[in-house]
């Protein structure tokens, strides 16, 4: 088998049992469904054990991808994504670490990509935040660039689109753990007072005509990270929307809300928009 079918193959697999995620599948049943041998199961298997997934096995019984598994895959978000998504969970790219993940969409959006289509990383190395600074990026957030195209979304003025991801990063926490974060500012998301996510979006556009080309909306979310960990001067003004380790949803889960909520959203006037956003909005 070739690198490029066995990868197919793990991924498949991955899949499977990502959507019965906490539930026993049979191997003879996945092999079917996917077309490959028994054999052919156990070995993505055994790959994806080795890559950190926890797998259980019973004989008779067949595979389980453990719940409190939260590796970030491509498959696990799609798991979550309806088929009416398709634009949004068609072109996700996954990383374990990256520079920025806004780097990498801003380098997709020049080579011309799809809309939505979506970086997404466990980490950072040099992750970007506004005015130059630096966006301090370890394991347990979630740090996420998706790519919109102007003639998709029905705003292109700046805070119109600032708003807009704001909003859908709102409501998707507020509707997966029931938290209400609010929004500092413009594009910056607290919760009792400290700060969970930070918003940076970049663009684009044709130098002559001043036309937008590409929009990259970057996302940085404290998800079940070690704030103790963080640096002195972080500490204070941080926090995370689960203590580490211990996130009782994953953060596939709410990638995938987000990207939906992107897309749910685009639908809506500049002015729905707004009226979600002032409803969140709190002066700094
Ligand atoms: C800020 O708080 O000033 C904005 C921070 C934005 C961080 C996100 S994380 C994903 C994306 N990649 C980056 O390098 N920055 C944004």
């Amino acid at each position: 088998m070739s690198d490029r079918d066995n990868k197919k193959t793990i991924d498949k697999v991955l899949s499977f049992l990502e959507s019965n995620k906490g539930q026993y599948v049979s191997g003879a049943d996945m092999a079917e469904s996917i077309g490959i041998s028994r054999n052919a199961v156990w070995k993505a298997i055994n790959e994806l054990r080795s890559r950190g997934y926890d797998i259980e096995s019973i004989t008779n019984k067949g595979y389980m991808l453990s719940e409190d598994n939260d590796i970030i895959s491509a498959e696990g978000i799609r798991s979550f994504i309806g088929p009416e998504y398709g634009c949004m969970a068609e072109h996700l790219f996954v990383y374990d670490s990256v520079d920025s993940t806004n780097n990498k969409a801003k380098e997709a959006a020049l080579k011309g990509v799809c809309h939505g289509t979506c970086i997404i990383a466990a980490r950072q190395d040099s992750g970007r935040g506004r005015r130059d600074h630096q966006f301090y990026s370890p394991e347990g957030g979630i740090y996420m660039s998706v790519v919109l195209l102007p003639d998709k979304i029905p705003f292109s003025k700046n805070d119109a689109v600032t708003a807009f991801i704001g909003v859908a990063v709102c409501k998707a926490i507020e509707s997966l753990t029931g938290l209400k974060p609010v929004i500092m500012g413009i594009n910056d998301l607290y919760l009792d007072g400290k700060k969970i996510c930070g918003i940076l979006i970049e663009s684009g556009s044709e130098f002559d005509s001043g036309i937008l080309q590409w929009i990259v909306a970057g996302i940085g979310i404290n998800f079940d990270s070690d704030i103790k960990k963080f640096p002195r001067e972080l500490k204070g003004n941080v926090t995370s929307l689960y203590p580490p380790g211990r996130g009782d949803m994953s953060k596939n889960r709410l990638i995938a809300k987000i990207l939906e909520n992107i897309d749910v959203l685009a639908k809506n006037s500049e002015k729905d928009i707004k009226k979600e956003f002032m409803k969140r909005r709190v002066e700094k």
